[in-house]
């Protein structure tokens, strides 16, 4: 506080304005000081781990959350790529479908098989990897990607039901997917790839969807972990990458409109990527998610196998088409620095920076 007897004599005007000077003489105290920003290590990526042929003709990939989306995608390339697939979903019937639609593709019937399951739940997990190991003997790709949202509608302490079903799914089923399969994919001493399904909101955290942002900063923290454990185990083939997918078009916010609205979900309000306003057509939406800036959960498909392939980098922040590498790092540098420069959490979203966020953003380019 400025000396309270001086702004009392100086009266109520001149009294304010010595409040602030007085308020911005302590902030200054607090700014890091010339030429002492933290020095910054070389930007050499990832070295590759050999990973090439893990998603070739033959092996066995189990995609966790496949039964629409990213996960569909994913297991309509390997069955392009000639691999065993095991679709995993909470939701079996469009499971089934994106099975057909793989068995369409030329899979045969007995490659491509569905296990209804909730990675939330730990029996339902245990037993469908026996199940796995019991039709085919081996696991080389494993995707943990099932995840469900709020669009929004879950800031801390709202819905503590949401909440726990959100952690459960996002960032407990991934937990378990890797409990149930990494042992052993260790043990098959061969080649192996796991991936988690993070989300730039496990990074830079905008406000609205604070459990999704929590689990998905959780998937974070553990996928760096498993990366990190495995690397550092003698012999071991088994390599760990962070999926960071920008906007892509698929049911991830029609499903949770679905959960959160229940009854009151209007179906011609779908905007997914099989309807937008109510039109069911997946080419129809696809073009109006690409007008939006998202990417088809395709293009996500090439940068993912493409690293895969290449064997590194470990985070695989995916752009879209409106959001460029150097937005993407922009945003995360100024998240850091909320840290460094000991800002406001979440700075990004608040009042007291947003002229200077403004202007500084206008040079991610
Ligand atoms: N679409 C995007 O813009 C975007 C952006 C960032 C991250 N992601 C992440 O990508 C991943 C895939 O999402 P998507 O966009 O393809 O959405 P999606 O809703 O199409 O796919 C998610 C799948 O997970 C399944 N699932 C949900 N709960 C489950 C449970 N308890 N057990 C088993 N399966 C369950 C759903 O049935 C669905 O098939 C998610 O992890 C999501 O958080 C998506």
């Amino acid at each position: 506080m400025a000396p309270s007897w001086l702004a009392a004599s100086l009266g109520a005007g001149a009294g304010a304005a010595l409040v602030i000077l007085w308020q911005r003489f302590l902030s200054q105290q607090h700014r890091l000081g010339e030429g002492s920003l933290p020095p910054r290590g070389s930007n050499t990526p990832m070295a590759p781990v050999n990973t090439k042929g893990v998603l070739s003709a033959g092996k066995v990939a189990v995609i966790v959350g496949s039964a629409g989306g990213i996960g569909r995608a994913v297991a309509l390339r390997c069955v392009k790529r000639g691999m065993k697939v095991v679709l995993v979903d909470i939701d079996a019937q469009d499971a089934a479908s994106v099975r057909m639609e793989c068995v369409a593709t030329g899979a045969s019937e007995e490659n491509v098989v569905v296990i209804a399951c909730d990675c939330s739940n730990e029996v339902d997990m245990l037993a469908m990897k026996a199940k796995v190991y019991e039709l085919f003997g081996r696991v080389h790709f494993l995707m943990n990607n099932a995840a469900i949202q709020t669009n929004n509608k879950c800031g801390p302490y709202e819905y503590p039901d949401r909440w726990r079903k959100i952690l459960d799914t996002n960032l407990w089923g991934v937990y378990l997917g890797g409990m149930a399969f990494v042992p052993q994919m260790i043990a098959q001493d061969e080649p192996c790839v796991v991936v988690n399904t993070g989300s730039k909101q496990g990074i830079t955290m905008p406000p609205g969807d604070t459990a999704y942002n929590v689990s998905k900063a959780g998937v974070k923290v553990l996928t760096e972990a498993l990366q990190h454990q495995l690397r550092s185990t003698p012999s071991c083939k088994v390599n760990a990458f962070l999926l960071v997918p920008g906007c892509v078009n698929t049911m991830i916010r029609t499903r949770g409109d679905k959960w959160v609205q229940g009854e009151a979900f209007d179906p011609t309000k779908a905007q997914d990527e099989r309807s937008y306003d109510g039109v069911q057509s997946r080419d129809y939406s696809a073009k109006k998610w690409k007008a939006r800036g998202a990417w088809s959960a395709d293009e996500l498909v090439d940068e993912l196998f493409g690293v895969i392939d290449a064997g590194t980098p470990f985070y695989i922040i995916c752009q879209d088409h409106e959001t460029t590498r150097a937005q993407d790092d922009g945003r995360i540098q100024w998240s850091a620095d909320d840290l460094i420069f000991r800002r406001a959490p979440l700075s990004r979203w608040s009042e007291q920076y947003a002229a200077e966020y403004k202007e500084v953003a206008a040079k991610f380019i």
